[in-house]
């Protein structure tokens, strides 16, 4: 079965074909990024008209590179939630006005199980059930699989997601969005103990974080240094905050594995590229005797070829959409969006 998956979520409009959820026969991504870097964030309303500008274009380059037509497509999907609302409304009216026309089915698709499903492109034998950690630009949760379409939230954080705190720390540190990709750089070969940063702890909820005690510490820290007239090293503090988010993330996820006695274990989502954050799990990996499974740094970011393969396996438990298909800003990833109103 080959679907055609569009992704709008956010600012990358996205386009492949995958087959049968594992093979990708295409995968375009265009990004705004330079258009947001500019205000140093996105700004919703500019994201949402580059999507309608680029959705087209991007649906033709990846049905010409996997060199089919849009008559062979079996199905379309979208991603219709969670996300900025406009963004996800221009890629979800897209794909279910093109299913229509076609007569094909539109499959909706929830974007966090799209980030796991990446690792079913780059890891053709995993299959669930599995323990994920998902860390992106606006979720940060320790999630069981079940099953491909099954999910069970174990733990997760309480105000700012990992990816956000990344942003936050590199507008603080002045290197500009996207704030991820330039702290990882940054931090490289900086002391990561050189300025001490706190870590949470949410009483009676041992797997729950928060990453908001963290980003004030950072800013304040900047503030303090500046108000005495004092340079702060952006190289240590960069290292120092990559420490802390490893801190934060990595032993509850392997309490969890400890707990749960699972023997696979995924990371999924913008974040996962972190230098740091692959390296600490890999060593988690090899204390507790579990498969760490890492997708490719081109697949963490926001890309359609994870919408395609997810949709796949949405499909196989029936869950088509309808006409009536809404998307929604919202929506925790053991809700069935197509039900959702
Ligand atoms: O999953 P994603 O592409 O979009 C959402 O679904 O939110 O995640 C984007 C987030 C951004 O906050 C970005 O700064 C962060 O992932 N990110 C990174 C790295 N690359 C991207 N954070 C830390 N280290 C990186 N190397
Ligand atoms: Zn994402």
């Amino acid at each position: 079965m080959r679907i055609l998956a569009i992704e709008s979520s956010c600012d990358e409009t996205a386009a492949a074909v995958i087959e049968d959820g594992r093979k990708m026969l295409s995968s375009v991504v265009d990004t705004q990024v330079e258009t947001h870097a500019l205000y140093g964030g996105v700004v919703p309303e500019i994201a949402s008209r580059r999507h309608m500008e680029a959705v087209v274009r991007v649906t033709e380059q990846a049905l010409a590179d996997a060199g089919m037509d849009k008559h062979d497509v079996d199905a379309v999907a979208a991603t219709c939630a969670p996300g900025l609302i406009g963004a996800l409304l221009v890629g979800a009216n897209f794909g279910k006005s093109l299913a229509f026309a076609l007569g094909k089915p539109f499959i909706p698709v929830h974007h966090i199980r799209g980030h796991i499903a990446a690792t079913y492109l780059a890891y053709p034998d995993l299959k669930p059930p599995f323990l994920t950690l998902i860390a992106s630009g606006g979720h940060s949760e320790i999630v069981m699989v079940r099953d491909y379409t099954d999910f069970d939230i174990l733990g997760g954080t309480r105000d700012d997601a990992a990816g956000e705190a990344f942003d936050k720390v590199a507008r603080v540190l002045g290197v500009g969005y996207p704030g991820g990709p330039k702290i990882d750089k940054l931090a490289q070969g900086g002391d990561p103990t050189r300025y001490k940063l706190p870590d949470s702890h949410i009483k009676d909820a041992p797997l729950d974080f928060s990453f908001s005690g963290l980003k004030t510490a950072v800013i304040n820290l900047a503030h303090n240094a500046e108000q005495k007239g004092e340079e702060i090293d952006r190289n240590d503090l960069a290292a120092s905050f990559c420490a802390a988010v490893v801190r934060t993330l990595v032993p509850r996820l392997e309490q969890t594995v400890r707990e749960t006695h699972v023997r696979r274990v995924v990371c999924a989502g913008g974040v996962a590229a972190n230098s740091f954050l692959r390296a600490a799990l890999a060593d988690m990996a090899k204390r507790t005797h579990t498969q760490l499974y890492l997708p490719p740094l081109h697949l963490c970011g926001d890309n359609a070829a994870m919408i395609g393969s997810q949709a796949y396996f949405e499909y196989l438990a029936g869950n088509t959409g309808t006409t009536l298909q809404n998307a929604f800003a919202t929506a925790e990833i053991g809700e069935n969006i197509c039900q959702k109103r």
